[in-house]
């Protein structure tokens, strides 16, 4: 089975073909993902109307690149995924009517995917994880724990009471005076920090329900750092790690009572999965190795450029949907506020 996948919920424009592999798991055969960083740097945050003309203009093409990649046709194809929703609705349209046109022309079924369902089910693209199993979805528009049971099947576990990680990291980068954008840009000056510089809080630490909140965390930083301004560039340093090792440890906090939340719900986790684009920070990825190790279920976080966004998630998606018969209908519409949960 050949899928192949468009995302175009926010900043990046991205195509994909996957194969489904006989043994389970999926073949990445094309996977191209077109940033508009320089479209949106200018404003230091995404501009939705420019980020709706930006699909429009590279998506055909993108398209175009990944099936001659991936060597195949449309014809070659057994469906057409597009994320459906959450995210900006310029963008949605774009790629979900990009993929309605596919799918008619070809007589081919259409998957209406949800990106955060995308994302939760990766890990089973790269390595074939076993349901069921924890999910930590820290993105830049979500930060949740969830106890993914099947395809379609979601229980939310915990959540956000403010922002999501990723916008806290995208908020402190600019206050900090960091480059558009923030996240990967926060991880990169934090590397000659100190994480002890600053004490700051590490919010709901210790609470018995697995969920977050970071809004506490960025005004402190802001406190901290209009208090010691000017900022030199080690203090910058410094602030960054410091926030930086904040996050780790309520993130390792929180999916630790998650995991006691998630037995409750569905017994043993087959594993602990991470997803979203903060899920490419390289410290958040070893705390969670740590967390992984002592509570003895394994850690599975797909690679970086898999966890953030991407069109090979949405291609997978649509083959774990095809494959159990829940292709959609040319009048689904597109849904900027799409929640994961109930079943399907
Ligand atoms: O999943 P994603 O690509 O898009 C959605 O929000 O759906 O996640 C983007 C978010 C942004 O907030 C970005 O700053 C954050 O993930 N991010 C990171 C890193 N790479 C991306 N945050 C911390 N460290 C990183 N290396
Ligand atoms: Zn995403």
């Amino acid at each position: 089975m050949r899928v192949l996948g468009i995302e175009t919920t926010c900043d990046e424009t991205a195509a994909a073909v996957v194969a489904l592999r006989p043994e389970g798991g999926g073949r990445i055969l094309a996977n191209v993902v077109r940033s508009q960083i320089d479209e949106h740097a200018l404003f230091g945050g995404v501009v939705p109307e420019i980020a709706a003309r930006a699909h429009v203009e590279v998506l055909d093409s993108l398209i175009a690149t990944a099936l001659a990649t991936a060597q195949v046709s449309l014809d070659d194809l057994d469906g057409i995924a597009a994320s459906a929703g959450p995210g900006l609705i310029g963008g949605l349209l774009v790629g979900l009517t990009t993929a309605k046109t596919l799918a008619l022309v070809s007589r081919k079924p259409l998957l209406a995917v949800n990106h955060l369902e995308a994302h939760a089910l990766t890990a089973r693209m790269t390595d074939n994880v076993a349901f069921p199993y924890l999910l930590l979805l820290v993105s830049g528009g979500h930060t949740q724990l969830v106890a993914v049971l099947g395809v379609g099947d979601y229980v939310r576990l915990g959540t956000t009471l403010d922002d999501a990680i990723g916008e806290a990291f995208d908020k402190v980068a600019k206050m900090l005076g960091l480059p558009y954008p923030g996240g990967p840009a926060l991880e990169r000056a934090a590397h000659g920090g100190d994480p002890e510089a600053f004490a700051f809080p590490r919010p709901m630490l210790g609470r018995p329900s697995p969920d977050f909140s970071l809004s506490g965390l960025k005004t402190a930083v802001r406190l901290e750092a209009d208090r010691i301004a000017p900022l030199s560039d080690n203090a910058v340093a410094d602030l960054c790690a410091s926030f930086q090792a904040a996050v780790v440890d309520v993130v390792v906090d929180r999916t630790r009572v998650g995991l006691g939340a998630f037995r409750k719900v569905a017994g043993r986790a087959q594993a602990i999965v991470a997803a979203g684009g903060v899920a490419a920070n390289a410290t958040v990825r070893r705390a969670l190795a740590r967390l992984a190790a002592e509570s003895g279920v394994p850690l599975v976080v797909p690679p970086p450029a898999l966890c953030t966004d991407n069109g090979a998630m949405l291609a997978w998606a649509g083959i774990e949907r095809l494959d159990l018969g829940l292709a959609d209908d040319f009048t689904f519409a597109a849904r900027p506020r799409w929640p994961l949960y109930g079943k399907a």
